[in-house]
């Protein structure tokens, strides 16, 4: 009598799974794949060509390229992106004496208090003061910007996938949507009613095509590099990308170093080992067969 209660048990569950098989398989064949232009027409984000200098384990910060970086966020983007975990002392790390970073924090206004009458007002920066905000509230922020609040840019590479080559793409992807293509296929012809609406920009790197940020970088020569590096608008993009990978990650090349350090030293820990087992057990002769 078990043996019939279990055998029908059986059968009952291996009917239930196969009717699930076929009903998954039955649904996975007739679905029709995701048809957006979202989907199909993004692209992946890619570094510079050659690369970037801290990419990979052996890879280093480039001082001068973050240096030009520093400008380009200076002088573009901090019109509408903060930089709020960036204090001007931490320049210092960029290769600039206690002297220029305290002449770069006094160019900068940031949040005051009045001593007088207690009122909020604005003084010069000092180097223990963060990059102030370009907007005092999040509401001046989005009225200036068509209703989108410009991110903060801190973070920013951290909070992508692939961010510094992110923040590449997107700053030299801008493009015109009526004769974007990808893998041969044209955007306006596989989706004749996509539009990038009025205050919006075509972006194939960006996750819905279309943001709220003007192409920032538009010309060669927009920012003057110290070093006589020429300013072409991927020159700016990629310095710009990595200085915000110093922002974000500042110790970045530092933990890798350590790594290498750490491999070595297991390495000599593990010589040590074998020598030292092999002294303990030196007078341990193996039993010889009968
Ligand atoms: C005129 C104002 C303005 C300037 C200048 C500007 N941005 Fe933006 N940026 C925006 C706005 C607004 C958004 C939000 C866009 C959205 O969400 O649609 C944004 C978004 C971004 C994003 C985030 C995109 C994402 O995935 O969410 C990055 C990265 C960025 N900007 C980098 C920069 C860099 C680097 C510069 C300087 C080269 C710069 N921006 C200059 C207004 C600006």
């Amino acid at each position: 009598m078990i043996r019939i209660i279990a055998a029908l048990a059986g059968l009952v569950f291996a009917g239930v799974a196969l009717l699930a098989f076929f009903n998954g398989a039955y649904t996975a064949l007739t679905e029709e794949p995701q048809h957006s232009a979202d989907h199909e027409f993004h692209l992946e984000a890619h570094g510079p060509k050659g690369g970037f200098s801290f990419d990979g384990p052996t890879g280093n910060w480039d001082i001068a390229q973050l240096q030009r970086g520093l400008k380009v966020y200076s002088e573009v983007c901090s019109a509408c992106h903060s930089l709020k975990f960036v204090a001007f002392r931490d320049l210092e790390e960029l290769g600039y004496s206690e002297a220029q970073v305290k002449a770069f924090a006094a160019t900068k206004q940031v949040p005051g208090i009045d001593p007088n009458t207690g009122e909020a007002t604005t003084r010069p920066g000092e180097p223990t003061d963060y990059f102030p905000s370009p907007y005092p509230n999040a509401v001046a922020a989005a009225a200036a910007n068509n209703n989108a609040i410009p991110p903060d840019l801190s973070l920013m590479t951290k909070a992508r996938h692939h961010g510094s080559d992110y923040v590449y793409s997107l700053l030299t992807g801008f493009t015109d949507p009526a004769t974007f293509e990808k893998d041969g296929k044209r955007l306006m012809e596989e989706f004749p009613d996509f539009t990038t609406p009025d205050g919006l920009y075509f972006n194939p790197y960006f996750g819905n095509l279309n943001l709220a940020m003007s192409p920032p970088l538009v010309a060669e020569g927009q920012v003057t590099f110290d070093d006589g590096t020429k300013a072409t608008v991927p020159q700016m993009a990629e310095d710009v990308a990595a200085f915000l990978t110093w922002t974000a990650e500042p110790k970045l090349v530092e933990r890798r170093q350590t790594g290498w350090g750490v491999l070595v030293f297991l390495l000599f820990a593990t010589v040590l080992a074998y020598f030292a087992k092999k002294q303990i057990w030196a007078g341990v002769k193996p039993k010889k067969k009968a």
